[in-house]
């Protein structure tokens, strides 16, 4: 009898145990659940600001001056943003080698919008000889926007060392120096003028690293945290910084037919991301500038590192198979 009743109270004691234990795990389950929840709505909720709310009340872009400068203005987003400005009636200076294509943006831009577009033909690769023609181009400009977009690749996606310490310095010539100098020359006069908007095309690839594309990756990340800092720095300064973080954007040839992918919602034409993206400009510091590439990055920010290094690498050897990877 006495076996049986230190039995029943064992058993009581464990059975309360389990309870208390229960209880503990429902609260910590009840907690996670809120949170998550809590950054879900805060999450959606700017989000709607930032891409649908923006586009009832945008900016008037042409307010922070005459003119601005698009380094690799001729192609892809660049050009993109700069169809976009002359919309808004500002002037251009478009920057990239190929005066070709240059000159056929330029005349474009100028039929269809009417406004002044000066074009200039330079390799960020030749540091000085390009920061020269530069100077002299800028002489008695207002510049109130300035768009760091040119960016370069190694011609061959490999391992590190596969790759020439020339070809890699150049992509930081291209990637960085670029930046660091275009804005240095240009800030100045923002903040004398306590007006100025600069967007640096950054990459979602700069939000992680991605293997065997470790330097464009790494100038990516460098581009998006200086922005972000300066944003802060020169926030009493009426100089806006933004740090933009793309998704895929594929290039497209012509311009005028972007309303036939409207609703490509993973890959929007470069007008339509360009249009989205200034839109944003005043909402947010930081944005992929595309709503849709927001909900991929936030998504790809919950995953861990090491899986999605691992499928960042699964993606670079499948898209880039003629490279040199293994
Ligand atoms: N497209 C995407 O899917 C995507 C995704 C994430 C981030 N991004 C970022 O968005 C930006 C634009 O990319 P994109 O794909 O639109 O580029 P893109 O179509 O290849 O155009 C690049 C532009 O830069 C110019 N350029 C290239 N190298 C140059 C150099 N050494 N000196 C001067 N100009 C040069 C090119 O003209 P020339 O060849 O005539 O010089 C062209 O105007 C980049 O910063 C890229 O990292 C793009």
């Amino acid at each position: 009898m006495a076996k049986v009743d230190s039995f029943n109270l064992l058993f009581n004691e464990m059975s309360k145990s389990a309870k208390r234990l229960e209880e503990l795990l429902a609260l910590i389950g009840l907690l996670y659940i809120g949170k998550q929840a809590i950054t879900l709505t805060y999450h959606l909720i700017n989000g709607c600001r930032i891409h649908f709310f923006s586009k009832l009340w945008p900016q008037n872009l042409s307010l922070y001056g005459e003119w601005a400068v698009i380094t690799g203005g001729s192609d892809g987003i660049g050009k993109a943003f700069a169809y976009a400005l002359a919309k808004r009636n500002v002037n251009l200076l478009l920057i990239a080698r190929q005066e070709e294509k240059l000159i056929n943006v330029a005349s474009d831009l100028v039929t269809k919008f009417g406004v002044k577009v000066e074009i200039l033909s330079a390799d960020f690769v030749e540091r000085l000889q390009t920061y020269k023609k530069i100077d002299d181009k800028l002489v008695n400009k207002e510049i109130g926007i300035l768009i760091n977009n040119v960016a370069a690749l190694p011609l061959t996606l490999s391992l590190f060392h596969r790759i020439s310490r020339n070809e890699h310095l150049g992509v930081l010539d291209v990637n960085l120096a670029s930046m660091l100098v275009m804005t240095s020359k240009i800030l100045p006069s923002m903040v004398e003028r306590r007006k100025g908007l600069i967007i640096n095309v950054s990459s979602t690839a700069g939000l992680f690293p991605i293997p065997f594309m470790a330097t464009y990756s790494s100038s990516k990340a460098y581009m998006d945290f200086f922005s972000r800092a300066l944003n802060y720095e020169y926030r009493n300064y009426g100089v806006t910084v933004q740090s933009l973080v793309p998704n895929h954007v594929p290039k497209d040839s012509s311009v005028g037919d972007y309303r036939k992918r409207i609703l490509n919602f993973f890959k929007p034409h470069t007008m339509t991301f360009a249009e989205n993206a200034l839109s944003t400009v005043g909402y947010t510091p930081q944005t992929s500038g595309y709503w849709m590439h927001d909900m991929v990055n936030w998504f790809s920010q919950s995953i861990p590192d090491c899986i999605r290094i691992r499928l960042a690498a699964y993606f670079v050897r499948k898209h880039f198979s003629e490279s040199e990877i293994d």
